[in-house]
């Protein structure tokens, strides 16, 4: 399949299944997970932070580790990349369906999940917390506001609001995300590595069910073999070839 065929087949698909990883938000500024263990961070492995055994040893160091990633989020904004998807699902209404690994939160504020179609976010993300007992998110306040460990409104401790190493990503979302990709007439795999469950899978549904799954990634992923064509850019250039009027 060449670019032609690829938004053509784009244009006419009634059911479109995207996903999309770190490589969207890198051109918001958003450092990745790894990227991010700088300066007094840089001792730690993301090991050390972003796992349950972590916050039951040190809950105030990994919300203070949250607190200066959640800062980072909302100093940094949208890219065309998130805007090109949010105006996609203007385009497909219910007929879209948004699957993220980014906890940044960067793709509900480009809008996506508020024109008819669903915006599912796989691994969490920095802006909430959830209440330790009850299982509810809350959204956090401004980070200059923010005393960690927050409480929530029901009176117990919260914790981050993601999805931890040694952790399972939450059901529901798996599961909508296994049906949109199984569903779709076209996949979009933009700017992840592949390597992380559940990436590989999902595009390997759409594959199954006689879909084509389109990736977008200025680098070859384990998934490139896979894909019925591979777009060699990164995500807003990608999207913009693809979706571009
Ligand atoms: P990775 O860091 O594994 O991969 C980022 C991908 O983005 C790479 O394939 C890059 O080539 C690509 N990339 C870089 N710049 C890009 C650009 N401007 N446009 C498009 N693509 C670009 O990130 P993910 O695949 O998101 O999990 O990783 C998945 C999960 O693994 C993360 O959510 C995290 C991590 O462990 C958890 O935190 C649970």
């Amino acid at each position: 399949m060449n670019l032609t065929a690829a938004r053509t087949a784009l244009s006419a698909a009634r059911r479109v299944a995207v996903l999309t990883g770190a490589g969207v938000s890198a051109e918001s500024g958003i450092p990745t997970f790894r990227d991010a263990q700088t300066g007094h961070w840089a001792r730690f492995r993301p090991e050390d932070l972003a796992s349950p055994g972590a916050y039951r040893r040190d809950p105030d160091t990994v919300w203070e580790w949250y607190a200066g990633r959640y800062r980072d989020v909302l100093r940094a904004h949208p890219n065309p990349a998130h805007h090109h998807l949010a105006q996609l699902e203007r385009q497909k209404g219910a007929g879209l369906f948004l699957a993220t690994q980014n906890v940044d939160g960067l793709h509900a504020r480009a809008g996506s999940g508020t024109h008819g179609g669903q915006l599912v976010e796989l691994h969490g993300n920095l802006i909430s917390a959830r209440d330790e007992v009850t299982g509810e998110t809350f959204p956090l306040p401004h980070p200059d506001a923010l005393i960690t460990p927050p409480v929530s409104p029901r009176g117990h401790r919260m914790r981050p609001n993601v999805v931890w190493f040694g952790e399972f990503l939450p059901e529901d979302a798996l599961e909508a995300a296994q049906a949109a990709f199984a569903e779709a007439d076209v996949a979009l795999v933009v700017g992840t590595s592949g390597v992380v469950y559940p990436a590989a899978g999902l595009a390997l549904e759409t594959l199954r069910q006689g879909g084509v799954v389109i990736e977008v990634n200025p680098e070859a992923t384990e998934l490139t073999e896979r894909m019925t064509f591979s777009l060699r850019d990164t995500a807003s250039r990608g999207l913009a070839a693809l979706l571009g009027g």
